[in-house]
């Protein structure tokens, strides 16, 4: 597997994005998450993503059980930041007194004494980013981490939390139909040397072709049905638009997934995508995404087909929109 680099930290250029192994999107077969785990290890990702919050903490205890086999071979990222709701959404807590609480608690689940790249997983508002990634910076003083990230970043806050601690990688949304990054962020990251690694990047499955109709996502355990895009009108005007992109795909000869993943990975050289899969077929076919170069035509094709205002529906609802840190102006 062909290798990038997030600041001073190497990984394969594909990612294993971990959210689903513990129901995020339905149910899920522990044997078959694991089975995907030790897959990808095998096909050379070396990126596994995961965050305290998912699964209420089985997410890390299931990578650290079964990633603990490949050593310092992999890098587990984590996140901190969200805490859960008994209903609705997450709120934030980025307070310096609690940061080494959170990371004692993941540290003991992945049970290692170290961990990666630990991302703040959404600012707090209510405390200066300078005073979180301060206290995430003694972290790596006393040796619980080697890397830091942030995720849903401002360009603004970037450069401010970056001035405190070297930022290894910012971490957010961005495929062919959630493109914020794409002005600001992705220069601020090009301009500091800071990674980049776009989360969901087959737009949640859709980009991949594989849901034809809104009850796919509708089950109890399924966090999609919240989303605006994935609902009624607006789903039915950009299913139109994933149609279109199958069939760029098959002109290709490649999947519609793999063609999401081949147009991410041609904005930067320093961009890791974590598409997320609990099966081993799909794991195998993203992979391959990797040795997939698209000519300039193909991408400025795929840019104007999922220009930002051809899409429909936000991609979160109001209130989980409300914590990323993106600037009004950038918000889909
Ligand atoms: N920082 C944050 O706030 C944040 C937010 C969301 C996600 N994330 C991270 O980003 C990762 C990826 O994002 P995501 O899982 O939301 O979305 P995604 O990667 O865009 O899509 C994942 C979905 O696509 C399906 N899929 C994957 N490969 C496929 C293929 N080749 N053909 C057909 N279907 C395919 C998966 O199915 P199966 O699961 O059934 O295999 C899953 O339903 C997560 O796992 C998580 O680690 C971070």
């Amino acid at each position: 597997m062909r290798k990038v680099k997030l600041g001073d930290l190497e990984v394969s250029a594909i990612g294993l994005g971990c959210m689903t192994m513990t129901d995020a999107y339905g149910p899920s077969d522990r044997d078959e998450a694991i089975a995907t785990l030790r897959r990808a290890v095998e096909l050379g990702v070396t990126l596994f993503d995961t965050a305290n919050g998912y699964g209420r903490g089985e997410n890390e205890r299931l990578l650290g059980e079964v990633l603990a086999e490949s050593g310092d071979a992999v890098t587990i990222a984590t996140k901190f930041g969200f805490v859960a709701g008994a209903d609705g959404p997450p709120t934030l807590d980025g307070h310096p007194d609690r940061v080494e609480d959170r990371c004692d608690e993941s540290l003991d689940r992945l049970g290692t004494d170290c961990i990666s790249l630990y991302y703040l997983h959404r600012p707090d508002p209510n405390v200066p980013i300078e005073d979180t990634v301060g206290a995430m910076a003694r972290l790596v003083e006393k040796g619980k981490v080697r890397f830091l990230g942030l995720c849903e970043v401002a360009p603004e806050t970037l450069r401010r939390a970056n001035a405190v601690h070297p930022i290894t990688a910012v971490q957010s949304e961005f495929s062919l139909w959630t493109r914020d990054a794409e002005r600001g962020v992705l220069q601020a990251c090009e301009e500091l040397g800071v990674g980049f690694v776009p989360f969901s990047p087959l737009g949640r499955a859709m980009l991949t072709g594989t849901i034809n109709d809104p009850s796919q996502v509708e089950g109890e355990s399924d966090f999609r049905k919240t989303l605006p895009r994935f609902q009624g009108a607006h789903f039915d005007h950009n299913r139109a638009l994933v149609t279109a992109l199958e069939s760029i795909a098959d002109d290709h000869r490649v999947s519609a997934a793999q063609l999401s993943l081949a147009w991410v990975l041609a904005k930067a050289d320093f961009i890791a995508p974590i598409p997320g899969t609990r099966r081993r077929t799909w794991l195998e076919q993203n992979v391959q995404a990797a040795d997939i170069t698209l000519s300039a035509g193909t991408v400025s094709d795929l840019d104007q087909l999922f220009d930002p205002t051809a899409v429909s529906g936000g991609r979160y609802g109001q209130s989980w929109m409300q914590s990323t840190d993106t600037a009004p102006d950038e918000q889909s």
